[in-house]
């Protein structure tokens, strides 16, 4: 039987209707203020999207674009300046930064009631325990797919492929929370291959294009393509072999249209949350 497609790109543009209409009755529009460093094209490409999204979802919406020679501490400015305004919710610095740049630093300055991607110590202890105010935009829109279409990970077993702190470990976190058996796998696990093939819940989050083949998905599995990766041919895809992975599993996420609109859509979310925070709403 093939698989399901889900459609992340539906869902996320239903998940920012539900945030507009929640934003059109607060007091003061939900503010956004996006810093990016350096030059990086597909940096410029997500800031941009980013802009369009805070445009449909009637959000105010700063961008700082700095030159790469930007220091450590002009950043921290730029960052304490920002803690300060009343009408920014949310701060997001695009990641990476530039060489010589301590991002670790950077993300410790981000006040936590306005840390919209969730990186700041502060709430990533709290997501650890289970009681994030801001979800993980990433691993958060992939938990939203699998609710959308009633997949429940409660005593399923599910490998997460990728160890980063912003997706694999975050991710691996919010399917323990919904009760899942999670592995987490990287590239130091000799086995990653049987334990792939052993999930009912695979995410990808690798950045490997070709890494998951069809010998590495268990018939009836749910197959989450997290990875944005550019094939030879300069075109988008994932870390899955779309075709032969899609002929055994039950549903799975295309690259694009999958997880990446839905990342978009949860940072909208996490805006809205900020702002209400900040409103005492
Ligand atoms: N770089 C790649 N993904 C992300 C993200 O979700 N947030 C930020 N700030 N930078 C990123």
């Amino acid at each position: 039987m093939a698989a399901t497609r889900i459609d992340g790109k539906a869902l996320a543009a239903k998940l920012k209707e539900n945030v507009r209409a929640e934003a059109a009755v607060l007091p003061r529009k939900p503010g956004l203020a996006v810093i990016l460093v350096g030059d990086d094209p597909a940096s410029r490409v997500y800031v941009t999207s980013k802009r369009k999204d805070c445009e449909e979802c009637g959000f105010y919406s700063e961008e700082y674009a700095l030159p790469a020679e930007t220091t450590q501490k002009q950043l921290l400015e730029l960052v304490a300046e920002l803690n300060g305004r009343a009408d920014i919710d949310g701060i997001l610095v695009q990641l990476p930064l530039p060489k010589g740049l301590d991002e670790r630093e950077v993300l410790l300055a981000i006040d936590p009631t306005k840390d919209v991607d969730c990186f700041h110590p502060y709430n990533v202890g709290q997501l650890t325990i289970g009681t994030p105010i801001f979800q993980p935009c990433t691993p958060g829109g992939v938990m939203e797919m699998l609710r959308e279409y009633h997949i429940d990970p409660a005593g399923k077993r599910c490998v997460v492929l990728g160890r980063s702190n912003i997706v694999g470990k975050p991710m691996a976190l919010l399917l323990l929370h919904a009760h899942g058996t999670v592995v987490t796998c990287h590239s130091k696990t000799p086995d990653l291959k049987e334990l792939a093939a052993s999930a009912d819940i695979l995410v990808s989050a690798v950045g490997k294009t070709g890494l998951v083949t069809a010998d590495m998905v268990k018939e009836g599995a749910v197959v989450i393509d997290v990875a944005m990766n550019r094939n030879q041919a300069g075109k988008l895809c994932g870390d899955v072999c779309f075709e032969e992975a899609a002929a055994k599993a039950s549903y799975i996420t295309p690259v694009p249209g999958g997880v990446g609109p839905m990342t978009r859509a949860m940072l909208m979310k996490n805006t809205l949350t900020a702002a209400k925070l900040h409103q005492g709403v």
